[in-house]
């Protein structure tokens, strides 16, 4: 249940549906229970919450636990000030943070669980430095063309986690300082006209991957500093455009009339040869389920790969708090 659009409006705020983005929501209450289950949440711990949101499953941990055994960060002020009320109202006194969840909370920790819902593109190091060895991590992993996973990780005696990808379909709102670069139409107008004199080529594997819950989240996987566009330059069909911020490469997909896509790439890395390549080695494996990949992050550098009988299929994913 969406309860801010735009990092401002609140509900409150207007009489009749709006556009906007949502910025916080009221998780799904079965999924806030599944969640804490997963992470195996009892008493006696000492948790650690990124998105307090409404504070609903800042609750049910403070009647569980006791709300001295909960933290909670959220950072909007607005959203963080509606929640402690709500709390108080029903009376709980969990230690509330406002601030950048991805910093954790230096002061509680260690924590014995860290339960995250927005979405990050890593684990954030402070996470794991905070949660004691033998605890646990529990958030989606993301990105920018929202291929999501829920992981859920455990924290060994050296300060590294490991962990697998659960069941299910599950997506949060990305961590607004991780939110996606603003590309502004000017950027998607110069590189439509770019690709326009790009050697065309038919596409091995389409966007219609994009349908496919996992086969996204490999694309995630193998494109991380990549935004998605769709544009119809002039009436004519709807072409999809990739721009990587890191290295300025960029792509597009353009459906053909007949059946099947037309790729153009331009920049040092060919974006769409990477995106192919991925797809192909998930594929030649299967194509196995998302909960059949693993992750595991030292603090420095994030690994997700599933194994196969020739050996582990992996990417990594780069430094933590890039
Ligand atoms: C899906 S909502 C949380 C829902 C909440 N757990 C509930 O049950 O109502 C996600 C929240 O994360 C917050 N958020 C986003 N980035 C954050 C960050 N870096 N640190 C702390 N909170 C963040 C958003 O403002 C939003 O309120």
């Amino acid at each position: 249940m969406v309860t801010q659009l735009d990092g401002g409006t609140a509900p409150s705020d207007v009489s009749e549906p709006v556009p906007g983005e949502p910025t916080s929501s009221s998780t799904l209450p079965g999924l806030v229970v599944l969640m804490l289950e997963r992470l195996d949440v009892t008493e006696g711990m000492n948790v650690l919450e990124i998105g307090t949101g409404t504070g609903y499953s800042t609750a049910l941990m403070c009647d569980r636990l006791g709300y001295d055994n909960v933290t909670s960060v959220e950072l909007d002020p607005d959203v963080a000030a509606k929640a402690a009320a709500a709390l108080r109202r029903l009376g709980h006194a969990p230690h509330l943070v406002v601030g950048d969840g991805l910093e954790g909370d230096d002061n509680r920790a260690p924590f014995d669980r860290v339960i995250a819902t927005c979405s990050v593109r890593r684990i954030p190091s402070a996470w794991l430095r905070q949660t004691r060895p033998g605890g646990r991590i529990l958030t989606t992993l993301g990105g920018w063309l929202h291929g999501y996973g829920l992981a859920l990780l455990d924290v060994s005696d050296d300060g590294a986690a490991e962990g697998r990808y659960l069941p299910g379909t599950i997506s949060f709102m990305m961590a607004r300082p991780q939110a996606p670069p603003m590309i502004d139409d000017a950027r998607w107008n110069e590189v439509s006209e770019l690709l326009t004199r790009a050697e065309p080529r038919p596409a091995v594997v389409d966007m219609d991957i994009q349908q496919d819950w996992t086969g996204r989240f490999v694309m995630q996987l193998a494109l991380p500093c990549v935004l998605q566009r769709a544009i119809s330059v002039d009436g004519g069909p709807w072409t999809e455009y990739l721009i990587d911020v890191t290295t300025g490469s960029s792509a597009s997909l353009t459906p053909e009339p007949g059946g099947g896509w037309t790729v153009r790439q331009a920049g040092p890395v060919r974006l769409w040869d990477e995106a192919e390549k991925a797809i192909g080695r998930w594929r030649d494996a299967g194509a196995p389920a998302q909960d059949e990949f693993r992750v595991r992050t030292d603090g420095h550098e994030q690994t997700v790969w599933f194994d196969t009988d020739d050996g582990p299929v992996s990417w990594t994913l780069g430094a933590q708090d890039e």
